[in-house]
């Protein structure tokens, strides 16, 4: 049922508050302000390295889980696509954890690299949406995603309630390794109980992104730009953007650009920068001038002043001021409405686009 909404996708970006909260609440002990993560029979406090894998979109809130454990904790993470690490055969540490994302708990290639982490020696911990899924099962705990079916092919709810997760298991471990105190993991704890409020103010209003979907939808393609914990949330907007209206689309680490990329860039490109507030947005500043110096058109997506970015945009997506920690799941919300409202301005089939299926469970 979707509700009063005209597809699932729309339906799934909405409910991210209330899964979100769901999600928290079962890592989260509000109250006191504590993580409180279910025991992975391993112990956090000397775990060698952690080993993430996935596919998709599930890849890219793993990415994001591995900034936010190398930063929050300290632990070496090692991150890979599922169908690379399985066929590279990584070699893997003793002792190790590996972790694996995934919505439906079906994905061949994952389930496959999980079964190869386990023959060699690693712990094994999952975080699934589908609670009876293969990879749930054959995983030593699972980090249980309380996202509710999520029907529409591109992942949006599963996507932010992954990344409500893996930020527990990432201040978890950063708490058993004495990487961060108990003040900052009040003040952490803190900042992601926000997070629903805060999604909520975004989806009040989506006349930019309707308005933004005209430029868009006649583009050949997109580039998206964003720099640490912005730059999975601009593979995962070209991933949405792709996806959904299949306008070729790509995403990139904003310090690549002159290696590369800035080749493409002219008045018919548009660049859309994932660039909230926080230690490195100076930095991506600076690749925006450089894309505007070449006539690319520039759609921010930020919560600083548009004025520092000096340089003409093309759009400004003001998005609230929020705990740095937290700006992957603010982020989402744009890069999510963009790719929508461009679809359905295109009029593609946007719960069930072409030659795409929900579940990939063949290699
Ligand atoms: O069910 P999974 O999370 O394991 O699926 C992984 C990918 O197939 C999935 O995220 C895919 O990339 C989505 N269509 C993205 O919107």
């Amino acid at each position: 049922d979707k509700g009063n909404h005209r597809h699932f996708m729309a339906k799934e970006i909405h409910e991210q508050p209330e899964v979100i909260s769901h999600t928290l609440s079962n890592y989260l002990d509000m109250a006191n302000g504590r993580v409180s993560i279910p025991d992975l029979g391993i112990d956090l406090a000397t775990v060698p390295r952690v080993t993430i894998s996935a596919c998709g979109t599930a890849y890219y809130a793993g990415l994001v889980g591995k900034y936010w454990i190398e930063r929050y904790a300290r632990v070496p993470v090692e991150i890979d696509i599922a169908s690379e690490l399985r066929y590279r055969e990584a070699p893997l540490p003793e002792g190790g954890l590996a972790l694996f994302v995934s919505q439906s708990g079906e994905t061949a290639d994952t389930l496959a690299t999980l079964r190869y982490a386990r023959a060699n020696g690693q712990r094994i911990a999952s975080i699934v949406n589908v609670r009876t899924s293969t990879i749930a099962r054959e995983s030593d705990a699972v980090l249980p995603t309380l996202a509710g079916p999520e029907i529409g092919v591109a992942s949006t709810k599963a996507f932010t309630c992954q990344l409500s997760a893996l930020a527990c298991l990432a201040i978890a471990l950063g708490r058993a390794r004495g990487a961060i105190s108990e003040e900052q993991e009040q003040e952490l704890v803190s900042a992601l109980i926000e997070v629903p409020r805060l999604i909520s103010t975004m989806l009040v209003d989506e006349t930019p992104y309707v308005e933004l979907a005209h430029l868009l939808s006649k583009a050949r393609d997109v580039l998206y730009l964003g720099r640490g914990l912005s730059y999975p949330l601009a593979l995962e907007g070209a991933l949405k953007l792709k996806e959904i209206s299949y306008i070729h689309a790509e995403g990139y680490a904003a310090g690549e650009l002159k290696h590369g990329p800035i080749a493409l860039i002219d008045e018919a490109v548009p660049v859309i920068v994932v660039a909230p507030e926080d230690d490195l947005l100076e930095k991506t500043i600076s690749n925006v001038q450089e894309v505007a110096a070449r006539g690319g058109q520039i759609v921010l997506i930020s919560n600083a002043d548009p004025e520092k970015i000096g340089c003409e945009l093309a759009a400004h997506i003001k998005i609230p001021d929020a705990h740095p920690l937290t700006y992957p799941l603010i982020s989402a919300v744009p890069v999510q409405l963009l790719a929508y409202h461009t679809a359905v301005l295109m009029g593609t089939d946007v719960d069930q686009p072409r030659n795409l299926a929900k579940s990939v469970t063949v290699e």
